[in-house]
């Protein structure tokens, strides 16, 4: 069987139940080693074979994982943060459909996340935000055009912005570009739940200074929205006056 597994952010310990149970039984390991901590090994047989696939192409990476597959062995594909953002596990899953070879996803804990938790704070807000736009800017890989940041920015709601701190400069004017104020609360957070984790915390008038200040470039997350600092609503869900499912309120709302 080949399971493809979510390492989740860095902290071996992010990673879930499931997913450790599978690199404990793997015979063979195929891990992202520019993204994935090595530590999260820890969790492998001394007996299995690792390979870090940073050094590998796609082509080079099925064939590891179809030998080992027929050979009767247990395999872990092990994607950074959840392989379903990002991850190019794709192309993976659908050259091993066209072969014919079963596999399953185990998910993982994604770096957008752990960027919350590192700063406390909540995507969504009542009467402040209620949508998570997760992007990034164009480098290499495109961007469609209706996906552009300056399009995104828009909506004015809590963004997590991947793979673009090098670009903060870029990604900065193209928000403002898009309606954002200058004034709207932004964060640079640099290897979430890793041991050298850190953060800079600013507004978008400041905070490719501070980016630049603080020397992020890899493995940050840029979020930006009012979710960080804005005024919100207490949510309805522990309102005593309003009543639902498991709780009967003083007062009924709609
Ligand atoms: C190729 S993407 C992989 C994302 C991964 N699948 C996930 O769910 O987090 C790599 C980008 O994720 C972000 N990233 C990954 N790990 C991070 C971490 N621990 N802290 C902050 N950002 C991280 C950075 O923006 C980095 O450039």
């Amino acid at each position: 069987m080949i399971t493809f597994v979510g390492a989740g952010p860095g902290d071996p310990d992010l990673i879930t139940l499931k997913g450790q149970k599978k690199l404990a039984q793997a015979d063979v390991v195929v891990y992202a080693g520019s993204l994935v901590n090595p530590e999260i090994l820890q969790h492998c047989r001394e007996e299995a074979t690792i390979y870090n696939s940073a050094s590998m192409t796609l082509e080079e990476v099925l064939v590891v994982m179809i030998e080992a597959y027929k050979a009767n062995k247990k395999v872990v594909r092990l994607h950074t943060g959840d392989p379903s953002i990002y991850g190019a596990i794709r192309e993976q899953m659908d050259e091993l459909d066209i072969q014919g070879i079963p596999y399953k996803v185990v998910p993982g804990v994604s770096s957008f996340l752990a960027a919350s938790a590192t700063l406390k704070r909540e995507f969504t807000l009542p009467g402040l935000s209620q949508t998570v736009i997760i992007t990034r800017q164009a480098g290499r890989t495109a961007v469609p055009e209706k996906e552009s940041l300056r399009l995104l920015a828009q909506h004015g709601t809590s963004m997590c912005i991947f793979l673009s701190t090098h670009k903060i400069e870029e990604v900065v004017a193209e928000l403002i570009q898009g309606g954002y104020d200058q004034n709207t609360p932004a964060a640079v957070v640099y290897k979430a739940s890793w041991p050298e984790e850190a953060k800079v915390v600013g507004t978008l008038e400041t905070i490719a200074k501070q980016v630049r200040e603080a020397g992020f470039t890899k493995t940050s997350m840029i979020l930006v929205g009012p979710f960080l600092e804005g005024p919100y609503e207490r949510s309805m869900l522990y309102d005593p006056t309003f009543s639902h499912g498991f709780r009967k309120g003083t007062e009924s709302r709609e």
